[in-house]
């Protein structure tokens, strides 16, 4: 870790809770390996000092912050200007100095098209599903169009809510085929070549057990399954996919490149795939995971 002096740079993480956060982690070690003079730490803030905490920021010369829950979308009225990308998912994790406050970006979607780019999964060209119709699956969906998906097809148990983000994807990307399905319909989904992304929160730690679609005959539908979750670090989602012959992968990759991503914005630089793969070792050693 670098020393400190009077010309460190601060960046942090603003949100409630942020005690738990792996940031500093990733960020302290980028610092250290790019050999900026930045520390990064994290500050709870409250629902009514949001305001407050975003002019503050600028005012004590933050060079960037990382936001999350509650406030990846209130935090929007308070900036100076918002990424395309971010606006159109209505999220922002990241906020980048500029002239007069600070610029919003959304690097957690960008993350996973990053870490896909890592496991050697392409996104271009191919038919994708997307489970779940919360924020998550709304800002893959439109990642997914971005990068020039073939299909999209968003599966959800609500279809009405599939459908909403459907049609405002269609409206963003109009060449893209983007369609809404009922989970149960999955038999209508034809071949077995599709990349397949688990975008709620079904599964997550205490319960490891439950799953969006139970069902193999699913799963035989699909060569690659991504998981946003991280704990724990095998899904059933992801034991089902192996379970049907496909590759799985959970949220860590995710994870480390939304911070990279970040970072990145922030100090105008590019980390390498090998200080990468330094982070994410680090990262999964102070979660206490062994893979
Ligand atoms: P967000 O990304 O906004 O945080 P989430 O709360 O993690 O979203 O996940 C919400 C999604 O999980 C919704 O699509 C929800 O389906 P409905 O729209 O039908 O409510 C889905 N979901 C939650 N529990 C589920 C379950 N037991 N089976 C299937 N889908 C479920």
């Amino acid at each position: 870790m670098n020393d400190t002096n009077g010309t460190t740079r601060t960046c942090g993480l603003i949100g409630n809770p942020v005690a738990h956060s792996i940031s500093p982690v990733i960020h302290n070690h980028l610092a250290a390996l790019s050999g900026i003079n930045l520390v990064y730490v994290t500050f709870p803030v409250e629902k009514s000092a949001l305001h407050d905490a975003v002019k503050g920021a600028y005012a004590l010369d933050i060079l960037g912050l990382n936001v999350t829950v509650p406030y990846k979308s209130d935090v929007i009225p308070e900036l100076v200007d918002i990424d395309p990308l971010a606006k159109q998912i209505g999220a922002v994790n990241t906020l980048v100095r500029v002239d007069g406050g600070f610029k919003g970006y959304n690097t957690d979607m960008p993350g996973l098209y990053r870490a896909m780019c890592s496991d050697g999964v392409k996104v271009e060209g191919e038919k994708v599903l997307v489970l779940g119709a919360g924020g998550a699956a709304r800002a893959n969906a439109f990642l997914l169009a971005y990068h020039h998906a073939s299909e999209i097809i968003i599966m959800n148990r609500t279809i009405q809510k599939a459908q909403i983000i459907a049609d405002a994807v269609k409206q963003a990307f109009p060449e893209t085929a983007v369609k809404a399905m009922a989970l149960n319909e999955f038999d209508k989904l034809s071949g077995n070549d599709y990349i397949c992304i688990q975008a709620t929160s079904v599964g997550l730690h205490p319960n490891d057990e439950d799953v969006v679609i139970a069902d193999l005959a699913f799963y035989k539908k699909l060569k690659v399954g991504y998981d946003v979750i991280c704990n724990p670090v095998e899904t059933k989602f992801m034991k089902l996919v192996k379970e049907a012959g496909g590759e799985a992968h959970n949220g860590l990759k995710m994870l480390l490149y939304q911070g990279i991503l970040a970072y990145e914005l922030w100090n105008q630089c590019n980390i390498t795939e090998e200080d990468a793969s330094f982070v994410f070792r680090k990262m999964k050693e102070a979660m206490g995971i062994h893979e």
